[in-house]
């Protein structure tokens, strides 16, 4: 008889990151830069994003695979932000870029949630993690910031304000939980074009933005007060997604006269974020879209959520 050795599992790390909506968001100018500062104010909420680094042998370099809901839109070369955030991490720390990710979807596609934001965070965790790099926490939120402008937020998670490009951030303190619905569609916005055509509609007049312009929405926030809170949602993005897509205008009245305390386009759409008085209320919004033909999917959940964490780490053996 033989004996057969069963092989030791890989070094692994699997790291989950949240996705968002925007409460708040206020668009400036446009700048030399091609950004525009935002003054906004985030809440992570309970979709997450999974990624696994798996430990490759060296010189394999970084490969990635995806699964979940909307996976096959989903690029796995190295456009991918959570190849970028490996291969950026690797060329940042001097480490070889030898990787196998997998990432798991659990943000909607290219809706304004920053699904693709939560997988380069993660990596970055991940991969921080499976290299033993120990990278500080202020140089890793430094990379996050130039991959993407909401992968720093997906880092902190909870409830926080943006400003800058929206990478700059304040945790705002909040009281309880807020039961959100959110409709998505098969076909997504490209946020560029979303901010461009607010600049096409906004004309040279665009306003420079402020914080201060939320109180009312952080005083909600700290309550815990989701009357008050769906009262004061607000989003300067909702104009130019809805000209891009006039359907969108729909989903906003169906929530609207289902008794959601506030109905708002998330980020850049075309993701609609209804705001719910209970679990049950938020999931009877999304049966209403449902009835109503509307959305191609509901998602219900509650936010804040915690950030960027490890959730397993298998170590080598
Ligand atoms: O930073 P990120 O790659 O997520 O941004 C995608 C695009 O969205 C940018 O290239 C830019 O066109 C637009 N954007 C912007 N102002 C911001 C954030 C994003 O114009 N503050």
């Amino acid at each position: 008889m033989s004996a057969r050795l069963s092989a030791a599992p890989e070094p692994s790390v699997r790291v989950r990151a949240p996705g968002k909506v925007n409460l708040a968001l206020r668009v400036g100018p446009v700048g030399a830069d091609g950004y525009h500062p935002l003054a906004t104010i985030f809440q992570a909420v309970s979709l997450f994003e999974e990624v696994t680094a798996t430990q490759v042998p060296a010189g394999a370099g970084i490969s990635l695979t995806v699964s979940g809901p909307q996976a096959e839109a989903v690029p796995t070369d190295e456009t991918n932000l959570a190849w970028r955030a490996a291969a950026l991490l690797a060329d940042r720390t001097g480490l070889a870029a030898d990787v196998a990710l997998h990432v798991t979807k659990g943000v909607p596609v290219a809706g304004g949630m920053a699904g693709g934001s939560a997988d380069a965070a993660a990596a970055l965790v991940a991969c921080d993690a499976l290299w033993e790099a120990g990278v500080p926490r202020a140089e890793l939120v430094e990379m996050a910031a130039e991959l993407g402008a909401d992968v720093p937020f997906s880092l902190l998670g909870h409830t926080a304000v943006g400003t800058g490009r929206g990478d700059l951030l304040t945790p705002a303190m909040t009281r309880g939980e807020f039961h959100w619905c959110f409709g998505t569609q098969r076909t997504g916005l490209s946020t560029p074009s979303v901010f461009r055509r607010f600049d096409e509609l906004a004309g040279p007049s665009t306003p420079a933005v402020a914080p201060a312009d939320d109180t009312e929405l952080m005083h909600a926030l700290r309550a815990g007060d989701p009357v008050a809170l769906g009262k004061a949602l607000h989003n300067d993005l909702e104009r130019p997604a809805l000209d891009l897509r006039p359907e969108l205008a729909e989903v906003l009245e169906v929530a609207t006269e289902a008794g959601a305390l506030g109905v708002v386009v998330s980020g850049s759409g075309p993701t609609v974020a209804a705001l719910g008085r209970s679990r049950q209320h938020a999931l009877a919004l999304g049966a209403a879209w449902t009835a109503a033909d509307v959305v191609d999917q509901i998602w219900c959940a509650t936010g804040p959520a915690p950030g960027t964490q490890v959730v397993t780490s298998v170590a080598r053996s």
